[in-house]
């Protein structure tokens, strides 16, 4: 059984779909602080299979041992021998006016996790890491061994579970830990039963696209048009969801037949500016989507993109779909679920 925290949020529940067509049982765990048990319904409507579930937060230290106790007790059938976590809060403006809850909530919330596995022994762990582990990129194509900063506290509660799961991983030569550095998720399955459903106004480029696209909200303020690329707008590594969840299957894979720490880029390798965006969600959905062009926003980088040769060659998984597919099946939710989950 695979343990996935943050199941029924948008990485969560496409990796979940993933890992039950893989033929994996899955036990979810969410607070659903920031996520609709409805993904969930959705995931049974397109898989036709049953997911467990508890409601915990994880830095409810004893409710999360009750779970593990009863997931991994001598009565428990199909034991838990992996887990995956997505489970954190991860809006960076948010962190930066609000520091403690994220360390609160992303950094005591895995060491309460790391606590259950080690009592229990699991040893298998797939981390939701981030390309914000970088900071602003000295290079691109941004490669696994390039320094990290961090930009926002954020990025920081990212960088400090890395390093516990490095350490954890010096500790003990039977823990296994792949940390995933996703680029720019975006898209969603292509039922369109399931997909990004971020609570208020999107801080994302892609959800704010699709909900001005719909009329939900005012026309698309590009950030800068002065930025020293080839059209002035700011270069993302966009990889469609379902890429991203299949990476996750490719390193529980990896994590199960290794052993130690080790980081893996997930990203197309491809660079797009804001506009080629624009022009390629014209393009595939046929809306027109009016914008435009204000002052940069802090923090932002002028390009971040990976190097994804690590991920191919020892993942053996590479990306596929491309932005036109990211552009339409993420509209396609989107009109399908105009308040997400909400309807
Ligand atoms: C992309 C580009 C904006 C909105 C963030 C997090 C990162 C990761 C992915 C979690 C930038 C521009 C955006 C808008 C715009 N999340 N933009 N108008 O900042 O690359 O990465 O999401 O791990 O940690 O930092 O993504 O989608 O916010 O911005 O012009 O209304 O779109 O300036 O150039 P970003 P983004």
């Amino acid at each position: 059984m695979v343990l996935v925290t943050g199941g029924c949020g948008y990485v969560g529940s496409h990796t979940v779909v993933e890992l039950l067509q893989e033929g994996e049982s899955v036990l979810v765990v969410d607070d659903l602080s920031n996520a609709s048990k409805k993904s969930l319904e959705r995931v049974r409507q397109i898989t036709g299979k049953e997911v467990c579930f508890e409601q915990v937060d994880l830095k409810d230290a004893k409710a999360l041992g009750k779970v593990f106790d009863k997931y991994c007790g001598k009565k428990a059938g199909d034991k838990i021998d992996t887990v995956i976590h997505f489970a954190a809060f991860k809006a960076v403006g948010e962190s930066v006016k609000k520091p403690l809850e994220y360390y609160q909530n992303n950094t005591i919330g895995v060491i309460n996790l790391l606590f259950c596995m080690q009592k229990h022994a699991i040893k298998n762990f797939v981390f939701s890491s981030s390309a914000t582990v970088y900071g602003v990129p000295e290079r691109c194509p941004i490669e696994e061994t390039a320094g990290r900063s961090a930009l926002s506290p954020y990025g920081a509660t990212k960088i400090i579970t890395e390093d516990i799961l490095l350490d954890i991983a010096k500790a003990d030569k039977d823990f296994s830990a792949i940390l995933l550095r996703y680029f720019n998720p975006v898209g969603a399955h292509k039922s369109g039963l399931i997909g990004e459903n971020p609570k208020g106004i999107p801080n994302n480029l892609m959800p704010y696209i699709t909900g001005a696209a719909i009329g939900k909200l005012p026309p698309l303020k590009v950030f800068g048009g002065d930025y020293p690329t080839m059209d002035g707008t700011c270069v993302r590594d966009y990889i469609h969801i379902v890429d991203l969840a299949k990476g996750h299957i490719a390193a529980l894979k990896k994590v199960r037949q290794q052993k130690g720490a080790v980081a893996y880029n997930l990203g197309t390798g491809k660079g797009l500016t804001v506009l080629q965006i624009i022009q390629a969600f014209e393009k595939s959905t046929g809306v027109s989507l009016p914008y435009t062009i204000v002052e940069r926003r802090e923090g932002d980088a002028t390009e971040c993109y990976a190097s994804t040769t690590k991920a191919e060659q020892e993942l053996a998984w590479k990306a596929s779909l491309g932005v036109e597919d990211m552009c339409k099946d993420h509209y396609d939710w989107q009109v399908k679920n105009p308040n997400g989950y909400n309807d």
